[in-house]
């Protein structure tokens, strides 16, 4: 069966609601930011802080490109992962790829005291979540499907995600 690969920004509950989607689906479950972890043996904060954003790019692709050879996987990706067309081109081959987006408030909520967000560790990052949105925005039209998790429950977007498969 197709993986389902769950893109979309940071803090849109991509990790946990996939872990929910692949217990019930019976799935495996990766997380291409815990593989690159394991991959540079650091943490994405001390990448982007040592090496910088383009290290951790590169180290991302190399990750998408062995999930994308998985077989009954959920696939939770970084925020960045869509900024790469290649990256998306791969993880569809074998996979239906969905995108989570939410309203600017709910992004920042979740994040809350989180310190692993370095593109998000500036004085205002509110209006930084802003402007990645914008950013990105033309990118998520690349997914199968978009969903907008900001009303919505693990549950319910577990459920949507399922549906959508
Ligand atoms: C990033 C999102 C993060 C992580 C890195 C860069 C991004 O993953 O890959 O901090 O560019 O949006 P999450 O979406 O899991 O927070």
């Amino acid at each position: 069966m197709k993986n389902i690969v769950l893109t979309g920004f940071m803090a849109t509950g991509k990790t946990t609601v996939g872990k929910k989607v692949a217990t019930t689906m019976s799935f495996g479950f990766i997380d291409t930011d815990k593989m690159i972890e394991k991959m540079a043996n650091m943490t994405v904060s001390e990448i982007f802080e040592k090496y910088g954003e383009d290290y951790f790019r590169r180290l991302e692709k190399a990750a998408v490109k062995k999930a994308a050879r998985l077989k009954n996987f959920v696939i939770a990706t970084g925020g960045g992962v869509v900024l790469n067309p290649s990256n998306i081109v791969q993880l569809r081959k074998n996979g239906v790829v969905i995108c989570f987006v939410a309203r600017p408030e709910i992004i920042l909520r979740n994040i809350g005291k989180n310190k692993d967000r370095p593109l998000l560790m500036v004085n205002n990052p509110e209006e930084k979540i802003r402007q990645l949105l914008r950013e990105r925005e033309p990118f998520y039209r690349f997914a199968d499907c978009i969903i907008d998790v900001s009303d919505m429950t693990i549950d319910e977007v577990a459920e949507e995600v399922i549906k959508a498969y």
